[in-house]
Order: C-alpha cells, then structure tokens, then sequence
C-alpha cells in the first residue's frame, strides 16, 4: 500500500499500538507497519493522559519511539491529539469538578499543554489533530448540532480558536487539522450532512477570523449494518472543504459488522457479505481521497483485527480491519490495493 499510494503523493497510514510494536512474541505487526504504511499515527501515546498522568510530570517515551520508529523508517508522523474530551488525566477532570480549578486556570492549562506537547515534537510531526471531535451529532440533545464535551462546557466555543493559534505559535511547519467523524459524505439522504454542513461553515469561520486551521481529518469509523457509503457523496464532502482551500485526509479508517452467533461460528454467510460490504466502504473512501488532491493521507486505525479497538468499545463487534486476525490480507485490502 506504501509504495501503491506514493505513487499518487498519497501517504497511507496506520494507527500504531506501542504495546504492540513492542511485542517481541509478534514481530509481524511491527513488520507491516514499516512496509506497508508511510505515516503512522499512535493509537493512544499522543494523548494527554498518556503524556501528563501526574500534573506537571510527562511522560514522552512512548510516543518518541513512535517517532524515532518512524524516521527509521521514512515514515511521517500524523499527532493526534491535543485537545479533546476523551482520554483526560483524572487530576484535570478531578480538578475541574472540585472546583479547585477555575475556568481561568483551565485556559492557562490547555495553552500550556498545546504549547509544551505542540514544542515537545516540534519538526517532527506532519499533521497534528488539533481539536477532535468538538461537534455533536443528530442523536445527543439537543438534537440541534451545536459544540460538545469538556471543552465547550467550561470554556465555550472559541477554545477551538485559541487552541489553532497556540498550536501554530509552538509549531509553524505542521499542518493543523480539525478531526472528527461524520462528516466523510454531503449529499441528500444522508442524515451526518448537517454535521459535515456545520463542521464546513466552522472551518469557514475560524478563516474568516484568521484562524490558522489547514485541514480538516475525516475520521471514518464506518459499519457495515449502515450499509455503503457513496463515493460521490465522499467526494463531495471532501470538495467542500477543498473549496475552503483547505487539505483533507481519512484519519481513522475501519469499517466494522456486527458479530453474529453465526458469524462466530464461521458461517460464511454471514461472513461473506460482511467481508464485501466492509471492502467496498475502504474502497469507496479511498477512490474519494486519491480523486482529490487536496486529500494528504489515508489512514486506518489499526490494520489488523488482532489490535481493534472494535471489540472493546462496541461490544459484539468487529472484523473492522484491512487484515484478519492471523495477519492475512482480507478483501478490503486487496481492493484498496486494486485502487491504488
Ligand atoms: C481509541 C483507541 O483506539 C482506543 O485504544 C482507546 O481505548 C480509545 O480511543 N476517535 C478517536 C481515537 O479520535 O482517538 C479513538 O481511539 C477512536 C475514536
């Protein structure tokens, strides 16, 4: 895929789990991910709990041998992720329920974090996820879209403004994305347009106010049981934001099924169909990424279904990833191998 994608200036990416790149007992893993990806992304080191558990204390291990694995490798390094309401250290979200940290104290702690994790890296990363996720969805309430989560709720919306420009202050080389999911299609019949409609005119506004934003990440966590996505509605959501003049890039590609009895027991009924439906998602998002030169990068989070954060988050899911679980390529890889 590495070679594949280059050849059209796309940069095919993975998720990288450190505990998995570091298991002596499974070299494979490590294997493909120097050979068959040219941008790696960590799964979760990036993350603020990851790197400040104890305030004041950080821990960059994890994700700088991220980054030296990556340089051996000739790899880019997409950040993910500075600001976001998942995955914050207990003493943070402790301190702001107590009270014992004050909505003053809090900016000051975010641009502090931005700016030493954003230093921290500096040259040494392509495309930082700045904001994740800030945008609600049709089925939170109110129904209305409107800005989700921590960040929001104790600072209001322009958090997102401030974050942008204390990223670009710490780092002006890397790219600064918006990344969130639902917003992979725009077209009638699609129930995520408004979110894909709302996250556009946010990235309209923070221009209009000279806010440094260069692209926006297109998660694309898909299933299966919602059934295909149509490549010129990807196209067309891709588009718009090109129309901004800004760069695009799939972020977070997998595409999950639901794991029936009859699928856990092998029936290649069920299986089948999964497997084809699962394909032709990958496929159709990344004919939309390589039609669009604006679109940087393609990324699936993880590529094996050994290393899924499927089965843990959604429960009786899975079979979300480009290769099964013994390391074999399934239809979905060869696909995107036909793509590219
Ligand atoms: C997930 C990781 O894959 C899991 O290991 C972790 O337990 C939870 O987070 N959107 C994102 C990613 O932006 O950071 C999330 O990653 C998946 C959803």
């Amino acid at each position: 895929l590495r070679n594949l994608g280059l050849r059209h200036d796309l940069y095919m990416g993975t998720a990288v789990s450190m505990a998995a790149l570091n298991d002596a007992a499974d070299p494979r893993y490590r294997e493909l991910v120097a050979s068959e990806f040219s941008t790696v992304t960590a799964e979760n080191e990036m993350k603020w709990e990851s790197l400040e558990p104890t305030r004041g204390t950080y821990n960059w291990g994890p994700a700088d041998e991220l980054i030296a694995f990556a340089k051996q490798n000739n790899q880019r390094v997409r950040g993910h992720v500075l600001v976001w309401h998942n995955q914050l250290p207990g003493w943070l979200t402790t301190g702001v329920n107590d009270g014992s940290i004050t909505t003053e104290q809090l900016r000051e702690i975010l641009r502090n974090h931005i700016t030493t994790v954003v230093k921290h890296f500096k040259g040494k990363i392509w495309q930082w996820d700045v904001v994740n996720e800030a945008v609600s969805d049709p089925w939170d309430t109110p129904s209305t879209l409107h800005y989700k989560g921590f960040w929001a709720q104790h600072l209001g919306p322009d958090y997102i403004a401030d974050a942008f420009r204390w990223a670009r202050a710490a780092d002006p080389k890397a790219l600064l994305f918006y990344n969130d999911y639902n917003i992979e299609a725009f077209g009638s019949g699609d129930p995520a347009n408004d979110k894909t409609q709302f996250v556009y005119d946010m990235a309209k506004s923070l221009l209009a106010q000279r806010v440094p934003i260069d692209g926006v990440g297109s998660q694309g966590h898909l299933g299966t049981q919602y059934g295909n996505y149509d490549t010129l509605q990807v196209a067309a959501a891709l588009k718009k934001f090109a129309g901004l003049g800004l760069a695009t890039a799939f972020t977070e590609v997998d595409v999950r099924s639901q794991l029936t009895e009859a699928v856990q027991n092998g029936d290649s009924n069920e299986i089948n169909p999964r497997l084809q439906a699962s394909a032709a998602n990958y496929s159709v998002l990344l004919q939309a990424c390589l039609a669009d030169r604006h679109c940087l990068s393609f990324t699936v989070w993880g590529f094996t279904d050994k290393h899924s954060w499927v089965p843990n988050w959604f429960g009786n899911e899975g079979m979300a990833n480009i290769y099964d679980e013994n390391y074999q390529p399934k239809r979905a890889y060869n696909l995107m191998k036909g793509d590219l």
